[in-house]
């Protein structure tokens, strides 16, 4: 069952990461790696098991570990995707593809997939993985990250930085847009896609933290170490890990860059060039609604979880309302909770 979040590290002093314990080995057969860059670069070096399937509690702390994120930013990444797409039973989700080794299921319609489940978490228009209507969304996508190469030589003098990130995000928006008659870019998605352009800036830099602060605009990411995270789950020789922990007060300052560079509003198609505009996540967004985006976010995870466990019993129930309580605790942290009251729909515990 689930238990409750592991604490933060102490040392979060930049430190050799790709280290002589910590080796990038090539995949073996069984070994599950997916949508997400930085915890398949995690799996792929043994801070998280190299199978893929891991528990949330390994999860924040290997994130926090190898890559120095804030442990509040960790939490709320991890419990929301363990929420929707892992097995609590178990207490075991899989960072791509679902597998049979986070055991048996609960009921229908829990879904257990893995990160690679459209829709709950994964989302359309990602930076180097195609939308799920074209058929794969998880594997990296060659011709994807070329277009970043030609962004990054026209806006970034040939690395990937903040202004190439904006580029890079509207550019994916506007494709998904143009082509994707399912093309879905309301909550959860809004809130993730802005922040994984700004992960590899303060993130797959490493190193002293001035270099990884997202509103650096000097800040910049080579390509080819950029494409050995993103194709090859692989850090470079000698990668120091970034100096300091980068939570989610900074990853805020980020999006609010991106989106402003760009603005797209929130929304959804209803065919192919057919966008219709989400008007109370805009709302949300421009601060004319009572709740704000990390409130909205969390009740959106808190909706799909009781969509996916309509009638939930014993150690499945309990294990549930603690993820669930597991992902509201940062959120308390940066907020007033009076105006993000805490949910209960599987009970208190
Ligand atoms: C994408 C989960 C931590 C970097 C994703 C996606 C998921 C995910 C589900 C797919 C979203 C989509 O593009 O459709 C998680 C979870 C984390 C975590 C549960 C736990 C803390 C990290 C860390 C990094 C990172 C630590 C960087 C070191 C990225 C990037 C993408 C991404 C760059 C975008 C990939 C692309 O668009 O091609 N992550 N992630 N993530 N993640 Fe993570
Ligand atoms: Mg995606």
């Amino acid at each position: 069952g689930a238990q409750p979040p592991p604490p933060p590290i102490k040392d979060t002093s930049s430190k050799l990461v790709n280290d002589r314990l910590h080796p990038w080995l090539p995949l073996l057969p069984g070994q599950i790696r997916g949508v997400c860059p930085g915890l398949n670069t995690l799996a792929s070096h043994g801070w998280l098991p190299r199978s893929g399937v891991a528990t949330p509690g390994q999860i924040v702390t290997a994130v926090q570990e190898g890559f120095n994120m804030g442990s509040d930013l960790a939490q709320i990444v991890t419990y929301a995707a363990m929420l929707v797409d892992g097995n609590h039973l178990t207490n075991l989700l899989s960072i791509g593809a679902k597998s049979r080794l986070t055991g048996p299921d609960p009921p229908q319609p829990a879904l257990v997939g893995g990160l690679n489940t459209h829709g709950v978490f994964e989302g359309d228009a990602s930076l180097t993985r195609g939308d799920a209507f074209f058929g794969d969304n998880h594997s990296f996508n060659e011709s994807l990250f070329d277009e970043i190469v030609a962004t990054s030589q026209q806006f970034g003098g040939g690395k990937y930085n903040l202004t190439v990130a904006a580029e890079v995000r509207f550019n994916r928006l506007v494709a998904s847009e143009q082509s994707n008659p399912e093309f879905f870019f309301g909550f959860p998605r809004f809130g993730t896609a802005y922040a994984e352009a700004a992960f590899p800036l303060t993130f797959f830099i490493g190193g002293p933290a001035e270099d990884n602060v997202p509103t650096n605009l000097n800040a910049s990411l080579d390509l080819d170490v950029m494409k050995g995270f993103f194709r090859d789950s692989r850090m470079p020789k000698n990668f120091h890990r970034r100096e300091g922990p980068l939570g989610l007060d900074i990853i805020g300052g980020a999006l609010g860059f991106l989106s402003d560079a760009h603005p797209f509003p929130p929304g959804f198609n209803t065919g192919a060039g057919n966008y219709t505009i989400d008007q109370r996540a805009v709302d949300i967004l421009t601060g004319n609604a009572e709740i704000d985006l990390l409130c909205a976010l969390y009740l959106t995870f808190v909706n799909t979880t009781i969509e996916l466990y309509p009638r939930p019993t014993g150690l499945l129930r309990k294990s549930i309302a603690v993820n669930l309580h597991n992902l509201y605790l940062p959120l308390v942290a940066v907020n007033d909770s009076a105006g993000c009251p805490e949910q209960f729909p599987f009970g208190k515990f």
